[in-house]
């Protein structure tokens, strides 16, 4: 396939990261086409781990070109630090990453009202990257973007009329200190001249190397029910995580996108608030946040763990036209005797036919579940599919039969060696 896109299905944290990484070895290039550092796709290689917040992860690939594309938001500081971080651990980005001349920037004031908005009622449970409101201001056509750092009197015209309204709203709603106009602008300016390398007309770039039969793997950040339109709104991030955003986060159009390849966690975990239905708030809850080590790979945060939800994932199917998906974490479910997988739900007394994404009516489902028997032995070194314990193979024929989805690599542990492709 040329032209894929790879989503995160649930809500995050899947372990796009790591399939990123595996599958770039056939890929040319690889961009990210939306979300910001509020990413955390951890990579491991040999006995090193890697977090990639808004580099795509098939930096890691000498041979693989990574591309930031505009519907991306970027933050400099966080920027700049991944870059550093990576040439510290001989991993060379210049000639490798370019970034859309169309992307938006992460401003000071961005990550300050997103922490002003936490710090009252109605919390989304945000990393506090500033994502929210970096596109609130893209959409209200007030944001600055990388191609206005080219030109220095537009950005200096730019942060000032932007720090007018930012700095009233400061001081007269939020009783706040103003920003220091200057400093900002200076930063930015410092900013452009490290950057200026990467900047490129990414949909021009993109659409050339598909003319000249380049592969592209399009890595999405977070995951479809975390999308603004299609997920539990309000409990979503800003952006559109779903396969749809790779055409507008990137200037590919739908007719060139060959494939869809979905990243699915074989339980279930969310970080920050919102309706989770099949949460476990008891120690099978607390197992698979202490065997699967779910901790947020960018905030630090314990995640919220739960049974896999098949009604779920069948809706993140059919709203991303998943072709194929990848099993994350399968090892992790290793040490239970029961396995319980939700195949519906029920909503004041009648079984409902599709999945409700308004959060009201989705913190009032009951689950429906079918108990499986757990395997009971540790699969972590497994190399095929046949030789996977018959109960391990059983739970993954059920959740593909009910979420709709059709298997094709299996992973059973976060390095590389540690996942397998399913032959059908
Ligand atoms: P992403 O945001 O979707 O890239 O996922 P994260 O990196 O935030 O979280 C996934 C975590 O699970 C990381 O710590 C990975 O190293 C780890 N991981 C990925 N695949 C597997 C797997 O199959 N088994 C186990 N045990 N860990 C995995
Ligand atoms: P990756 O790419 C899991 C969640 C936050 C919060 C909501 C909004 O690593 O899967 P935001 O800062 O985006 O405004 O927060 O979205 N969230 C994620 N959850 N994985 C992520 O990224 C996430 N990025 C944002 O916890 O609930
Ligand atoms: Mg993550």
């Amino acid at each position: 396939m040329k032209v894929t896109v790879l989503v995160g299905s649930q809500w995050g944290d899947e372990g796009k990261g790591k399939i990123v990484d595996l599958l770039s070895e056939n890929y040319d290039i690889v961009t990210r086409y939306q979300g910001g550092a509020n990413a955390g796709h951890t990579v491991v290689i040999g006995d090193k781990q890697y977090v990639l917040h808004l580099i795509p992860s098939g930096i890691l690939r000498e041979n693989v070109t990574c591309v930031i594309g505009n519907g991306v938001v970027i933050d400099p500081t966080a920027l700049l630090e991944e870059i550093e971080l990576l040439e510290k651990n001989n991993i060379k980005v210049e000639g490798r990453l370019f970034i859309s001349h169309n992307a938006h920037l992460i401003m000071p004031y961005h990550k300050l009202l997103d922490s002003i908005s936490e710090s009252g009622e109605n919390k989304i449970g945000t990393t506090g990257r500033g994502i929210g409101p970096c596109y609130i201001d893209k959409y209200a056509r007030k944001g600055i973007k990388i191609v206005d750092l080219l030109n220095r009197k537009t950005l200096e015209e730019k942060i000032r009329e932007n720090l007018k309204e930012k700095n009233n709203l400061l001081k007269k709603v939020y009783d706040r200190e103003e920003l220091d106009v200057e400093e900002i602008i200076k930063q930015y300016v410092e900013f452009d001249k490290a950057i200026d390398k990467y900047i490129k007309d990414v949909p021009a770039y993109l659409n050339n190397a598909i003319s000249e039969g380049k592969s592209i793997l399009l890595e999405g950040a977070q995951g479809a029910l975390l999308d603004v339109d299609q997920g539990t709104y309000p409990f979503v991030t800003s952006s559109s995580p779903t396969s749809g955003g790779a055409c507008i986060g990137t200037g590919i159009p739908p007719t060139k996108i060959d494939n869809v390849i979905g990243i699915v966690k074989a339980y279930t975990t969310r970080v920050g608030n919102g309706p989770f239905p099949t949460e476990l708030t008891d120690e099978d809850g607390e197992m698979l946040r202490k065997i699967g080590c779910e901790y947020g790979a960018t905030t630090g945060r314990p995640r919220r763990c739960g049974w896999f939800d098949a009604f779920l994932v069948r809706y993140s199917a059919m709203i991303n036209g998943i072709d194929s998906v990848a099993i994350t974490k399968l090892d992790v479910l290793s040490g239970f005797d029961e396995i319980k997988i939700c195949t519906g739900y029920n909503l004041n007394g009648k079984v409902l036919k599709s999945f409700p994404t308004d959060a009201e009516r989705l913190s009032s489902v009951t689950p429906i579940y079918k108990t499986l028997p757990g395997w009971k032995s540790d699969i972590s070194s497994c190399e095929s599919y046949s030789v996977l314990p018959d109960k391990t193979r059983e739970y993954l024929s059920f959740i593909a039969k009910e979420a709709g989805i059709r298997i094709q690599i299996i992973s059973i542990g976060p390095k590389r060696q540690q996942t397998f492709f399913v032959e059908n």
